[in-house]
């Protein structure tokens, strides 16, 4: 399960100062923002900009662009199903389906108590064994109705 810190303005500055030597740094300070805090807070975009001298609606639409970016801090177990083409053509979708309707929640949410967010990805990198998908950071593959009941199950513990 992945622990992330409370937002910190102060420990937000040390993040984004460890990137601040590469060219191109706002995507790499912003999954490491996520990463740390869970989540890539509005109070972020305001700082980045200042940091990197670019507007804050540049800042803002990076963040929205990229699916990847979560708005809202995440559930306590974090399910990723892919939705790219290979693993539509695999039944992604009926699964993706199944997933919102046992969680109770539509992809992009997170289940009312707090316990699992559920999320599209687009491609794990597992075309040829889809469809896939990824539970805290552990890939599942040749997914099926049974295996995501047993992911879903193990989330919900
Ligand atoms: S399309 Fe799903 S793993 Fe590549």
């Amino acid at each position: 399960m992945p622990h992330y810190e409370p937002w910190s303005e102060e420990r937000a500055r040390t993040v984004i100062a460890e990137f601040a030597h590469l060219e191109g740094p706002l995507m790499p300070m912003l999954h490491a923002i996520q990463e740390t805090f869970g989540h890539v807070p509005d109070a972020i975009v305001p700082m980045l900009a200042e940091h990197l001298n670019i507007s804050r609606a540049e800042v803002h639409g990076v963040v929205t662009f990229y699916h990847d970016f979560r708005h809202e801090p995440a559930g306590r177990h974090v399910l990723k199903i892919c939705r790219a083409e290979a693993c539509q053509a695999a039944g992604g979708d009926a699964l993706a389906e199944h997933a919102e309707h046992k969680l109770g929640c539509k992809l992009g949410e997170t289940t009312a108590d707090g316990r699992v967010t559920v999320e599209p990805i687009y491609c794990l990198g597992l075309c040829a064994t889809a469809p896939s998908a990824m539970l805290d950071g552990k890939i599942v593959a040749r997914l099926n109705e049974r295996r995501l009941d047993t992911l879903i199950a193990e989330a919900q513990s």
